[in-house]
């Protein structure tokens, strides 16, 4: 059982996406991640988010960079939840990226997060939250990581002058 399918347009969308990845691991949650190009590989993304779906995924999590169709593509072919992560491109940063995911036309939600390293994290994250919700070993681990994260920003010091 694959909980969550993390898909990229490309495998240069790893380094970015990991960080969704690294998140899951970190909350013992299964997911697959697949490099699949809405157009370049299209009838291969639709077989594979059907199979994902078999084996019982509860959300994508998706990153593309450029005209970055592919969250709304999969969003297309699917009732459960998709979070997208715009990834920085070449020459607009990433902000074509950001825009071609969150104007996506009404009836057709994709959840939008950051450009880049924190918005793949944050949508592993997000993913957490949601399974947490109806899941409560998942939900204190959850109340676990943010008291440590809490508790890193309250021991913080600030150089010496
Ligand atoms: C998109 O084009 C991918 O998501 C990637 O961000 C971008 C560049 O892909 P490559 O040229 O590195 O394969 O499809």
């Amino acid at each position: 059982m694959s909980t969550v399918g993390i898909v990229m347009g490309s495998t240069s969308d790893w380094d970015v996406m990991k960080e969704a990845a690294q998140q899951l691991k970190g909350f013992g949650i299964a997911y697959e991640a697949r490099a699949l190009s809405a157009h370049r590989t299209p009838a291969e993304l639709e077989a594979w988010i059907k199979g994902m779906q078999r084996r019982g995924c509860k959300a994508f999590i998706a990153g593309a960079g450029g005209a970055a169709h592919l969250a709304g593509v999969v969003a297309a072919q699917t009732l459960l939840p998709v979070l997208g992560v715009p990834i920085p491109s070449k020459y607009l940063k990433g902000l074509d990226s950001l825009l071609s995911m969150v104007q996506m036309p009404k009836g057709i939600p994709v959840a939008t997060f950051a450009i880049g390293e924190a918005g793949a994290a944050n949508a592993g994250l997000f993913v957490v939250a949601m399974l947490a919700a109806a899941d409560a070993a998942l939900a204190a681990k959850l109340a676990a990581f943010r008291a440590k994260q809490a508790e890193n920003v309250k021991n913080a010091k600030l150089p010496e002058l």
